[in-house]
């Protein structure tokens, strides 16, 4: 589970270079969704490839000493939370096959942790956060892009659970946060970005239909990635001929 490790997982221990072009897929979705469940099915179902998941949440600014003391203020589901254009910079440096170092992120802390981790270009590259959908730059950088779906109220009862019941936090805050917060800025920021995705899942990681069919379309994308730098002018036919 990705967010057991924080912000990345790889699936190849054995592949020490990759050097196509990933192929890049967007997750997002409102908090406890089931992001992180539909990366874990996806990357369970490649175990021929390598894949690399990186979480939004690595990116998100170190929150300043003096406001520490006054989390309760601050909007982590604001777009500004995020250091977007490292996650920006990270992303065309994959997309070129350099490694990056990607951030640490400590949830109790509200800061980075040093040192980041070192991240090579994988086959299939995983981006999951509430707001991987929200600038258009990291968008057009994407090859597929996904957004999960579940009602708000379930979503906040999974909040809850994990929070307060399972990382200790005072639940009074949790439910204060969402709604001060969280439940305005799912409205205003994440809720619109549903519009550029190719594939809405309903139902998060339990929905099987689902990740069979982006399972497929992966594995038939990828096919098409490698042929595409082989046999470049093949492709242009092929589109020229479907025109
Ligand atoms: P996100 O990454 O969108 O925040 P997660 O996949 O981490 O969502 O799920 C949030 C919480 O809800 C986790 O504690 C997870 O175990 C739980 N959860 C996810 N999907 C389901 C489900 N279908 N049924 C019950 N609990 C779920
Ligand atoms: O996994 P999930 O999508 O829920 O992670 C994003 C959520 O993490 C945001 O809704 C944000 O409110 C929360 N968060 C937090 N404390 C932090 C950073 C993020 O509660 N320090």
């Amino acid at each position: 589970n990705i967010k057991d490790n924080v912000f990345l997982q790889s699936n190849a221990s054995n592949v020490t270079s990759t050097p196509k072009q990933p192929f890049f897929i967007g997750v997002a979705g409102g908090t406890a969704s089931g992001k992180t469940s539909v990366c874990n099915k996806i990357n369970t179902n490649f175990r021929d490839q390598h894949v690399v998941l990186i979480n939004q949440d690595s990116f998100y600014y170190s929150l300043k000493d003096n406001m520490v003391q006054k989390v309760n203020e601050y909007n982590f589901d604001h777009p500004d939370a995020f250091d977007t254009e490292l996650m920006l910079s990270s992303m065309e440096k994959l997309k070129l096959g350099q490694a990056v170092t990607i951030p640490n992120y400590d949830f109790n802390r509200h800061k980075r942790t040093e040192p980041g981790c070192q991240v090579n270009p994988a086959d299939i590259i995983v981006f999951e956060g509430i707001l991987v959908l929200h600038d258009s730059r990291v968008r057009d950088l994407l090859n597929m892009k996904i957004f999960v779906d579940e009602d708000s109220d379930v979503r906040l009862t999974r909040r809850i659970q994990r929070l307060a019941i399972e990382r200790g936090r005072n639940i009074q805050n949790v439910l204060d946060q969402y709604s001060r917060f969280v439940k305005l800025s799912f409205e205003e920021f994440v809720l619109p970005t549903k519009k550029y995705a190719d594939i809405i899942i309903p139902g998060g990681g339990d929905n099987e239909v689902a990740i069979d069919l982006i399972v497929q379309n992966i594995r038939m994308k990828l096919g098409q990635h490698d042929l595409c730098k082989i046999y470049p002018n093949i492709f242009v036919m092929l589109s020229t001929f479907q025109i």
